[in-house]
């Protein structure tokens, strides 16, 4: 059956985690190697329920296999801005699942008034950048040799999105 794609809920903390710390753990697409602590997990989560920043999850069963979040920057002269974050567990992936999911949260952030939504990705994750630039996303910068683990040394893209039509 296919996974369901619906805001996150309180209910989805622990199954939530534990999705972002697999995902982690392959030490390949993410900026952290574990999922945080359930309170660090939770906090964040908590912050996404309002309407005002957008998460959304991917449910097969109950067990969460997928998220996207955009978390609104904090600094004054970036309150128009969100960065956004994703993964799916790997036998959710290349199915059109990061599509459904990332489309919702878009749909999401321009509702709750986001201007600007960007990313990073690193420079060799073809079905990432693939699905970006597929839904809008235009490549905007590389930060050369950013990512260095496990012998794996990458660089990194930034990419940007805007609302108000110029991509
Ligand atoms: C990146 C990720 C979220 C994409 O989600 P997904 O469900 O696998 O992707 P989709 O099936 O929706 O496909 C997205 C696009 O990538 C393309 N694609 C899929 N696999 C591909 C591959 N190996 N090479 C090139 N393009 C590929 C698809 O054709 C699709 O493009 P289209 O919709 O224009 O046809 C998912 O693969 C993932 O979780 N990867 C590991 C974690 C990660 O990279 N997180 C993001 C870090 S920035």
């Amino acid at each position: 059956m296919d996974p369901v794609v619906r805001p996150i809920a309180l209910a989805d903390i622990a199954s939530h985690r534990a999705c972002l710390d697999a995902v982690g753990r392959e030490r390949l697409w993410l900026a952290f190697v574990e999922a945080p602590p359930l309170p660090e997990v939770a906090a964040f989560v908590s912050r996404h329920l309002d309407g005002t920043q957008p998460m959304t999850v991917a449910v097969a069963g109950d067990q969460v296999v997928g998220w996207c979040d955009i978390t609104r920057a904090e600094r004054p002269i970036h309150t128009h801005k969100g960065i956004m974050g994703m993964g799916l567990l790997p036998e959710f992936r290349g199915r059109g699942l990061g599509r459904r999911l990332l489309a919702e949260t878009l749909a999401g952030a321009r509702q709750a008034g986001f201007r600007r939504i960007e990313l990073t990705v690193r420079a060799t994750n073809a079905p990432g950048i693939a699905l970006y630039l597929a839904l809008g996303f235009t490549e905007e910068g590389r930060l050369r040799d950013d990512f260095r683990l496990d012998g794996h040394v990458d660089d990194t893209l930034i990419m940007g999105l805007l609302f108000d039509g110029t991509s």
